[in-house]
């Protein structure tokens, strides 16, 4: 049992902005801890910050956060606003590598308590990355994809799906499983009333 008080979204980025608890602060640019509504139902979850993201502190902000938004919008009528977008990691692993299991350790507690404020319906994870550490299992995306999993780290049911940037390089059908996946989404929503 924790004896801290939860932290609020912004005292939680406040504090990730001056983080050094791992490698990635040495070469990062910028924190992205993470954006959105502080009241969202939907978090959705990605690997780690880019060069466009290090650059400006934001999420998915180049072309696979384009398709992301567009697709959200879609098929769930939500806008970038009205969700909560983050990553595993806040700051960018350099070439873009996957997070190393210490900088996922050291980052945990930021997305836990980003969870914990959230109290989201439902977690979307983007790609093998996110999903694979979510769920902790060794399968692959393509094969978890297309159905509901309960998460390791809260309440709300995960809903994998290919990561956007794949979606992008792999054509109409990774992004029509995409659109597939996010009806999942949308039931679950309905279904909690949101
Ligand atoms: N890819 C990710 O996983 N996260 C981002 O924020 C951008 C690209």
């Amino acid at each position: 049992m924790s004896l801290l008080p939860q932290e609020t979204l912004s005292e939680l980025s406040e504090r990730a902005q001056t983080c050094t608890a791992c490698a990635l602060s040495q070469t990062r640019t910028k924190v992205v801890f993470g954006s959105g509504s502080p009241t969202a139902s939907l978090v959705v979850l990605g690997e780690g910050p880019g060069a466009k993201e290090d650059e400006q502190g934001l999420p998915f902000i180049g072309r696979s956060g384009n398709l992301l938004q567009e697709l959200l919008l879609e098929e769930l009528g939500l806008a970038r606003d009205e969700i909560y977008i983050t990553n595993m990691v806040k700051c960018r692993p350099p070439e873009n590598r996957n997070p190393a299991p210490e900088e996922l350790d050291a980052c945990r507690p930021f997305l836990l308590g980003q969870l914990k404020a959230l109290n989201p319906v439902v977690i979307v994870t983007l790609g093998n990355f996110a999903t694979k550490t979510m769920l902790d299992t060794k399968h692959g995306i393509t094969t978890l994809r297309g159905k509901t999993y309960p998460s390791t780290l809260c309440d709300a049911p995960v809903v994998p799906t290919f990561h956007p940037a794949a979606a992008l390089r792999g054509g109409r059908d990774k992004i029509v499983a995409m659109r597939e996946d996010l009806f999942l989404v949308k039931g679950l929503l309905e279904k909690a009333g949101r």
